[in-house]
């Protein structure tokens, strides 16, 4: 839909469903084909399996190998599935939208003075342009020096289909960004510290982003001035008790 790849599923009961072609983990396509018959949706990156109708129905390794790896103790699937869209069937057509147009909006009220998004799509700075609020569109070093100060930057972090030598696709590419040395990574570094900033697009439950986190949050515990460290916000699709208190613990 637009530039947003979307998945198209009939499960067993001949209910029609739709999500967004991205994998819950890293956001790689899940779906490579046109079309298929299969009993589940398998991610090839990294094997995350999904139901037809796009809840997570299992992880590979999920318990590590030997005791290496393996995902956090409080994963819970169910907060990972592929991003649905709302359909109707009428007269064998089938409409879809995205259900999140007040998300959308109430993000660009928000008013944020950064924003990071590990997604490649344009629907945020859509939705920007739709509300008439100015924005700057970061995704390389050369955006970074030239966005206009006063105006909401959005920094895609893992790329942007405009600049193909941007985008963070491959395990080479992941690997490569855990240096944290990319100009985009020494701004984030800088914005964490110093700005209120709105991260989208990334699973709290993933190692990639809790290491970014640590060493954030190491950066303030050596300074000696955690304490003046501004508060951190995690919103959530679901009330979960024990990730919540996980968080709670870290500010
Ligand atoms: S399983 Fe899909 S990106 Fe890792």
């Amino acid at each position: 839909m637009g530039e947003t790849p979307v998945i198209v599923t009939r499960d067993r009961d001949g209910k029609v469903h739709a999500m967004v072609n991205r994998c819950a983990h890293k956001g790689t396509l899940v779906c490579l084909k046109k079309k298929d018959n299969v009993a589940s949706l398998s991610c090839v990156y990294h094997a995350w399996n999904y139901e037809l109708d796009g809840k997570l129905k299992g992880v590979a390794f999920r318990n590590g190998v030997r005791g290496h790896g393996g995902m956090p103790e409080d994963f819970d699937r169910k907060q990972h599935r592929l991003r649905p869209l709302r359909v109707e069937s009428f007269c064998g057509m089938i409409f879809g939208t995205f259900a999140d147009e007040i998300l959308h909006r109430l993000i660009v009220e928000l008013d944020f003075p950064v924003i990071y998004t590990t997604n490649y799509d344009r629907n945020l700075e859509l939705a920007f342009e739709v509300h008439g609020k100015a924005y700057a569109k970061i995704s390389n070093a050369k955006e970074i020096a030239s966005a206009p100060v006063g105006v909401t930057h959005i920094v895609k972090y893992h790329g942007d289909f405009d600049d193909d030598a941007s985008l963070v696709l491959t395990e080479t590419d992941f690997l490569n960004r855990l240096s944290f040395n990319s100009p985009l990574d020494v701004r984030f570094r800088a914005d964490a510290l110093a700005s209120t900033i709105l991260f989208i697009g990334y699973s709290m439950s993933d190692p990639n982003i809790r290491l970014l986190l640590h060493r954030i949050w190491q950066t303030w515990e050596e300074s000696g001035y955690r304490q003046d460290r501004r508060r951190s916000f995690v919103f959530m699709a679901e009330h979960n008790p024990v990730q919540e208190t996980s968080w709670r613990t870290r500010g």
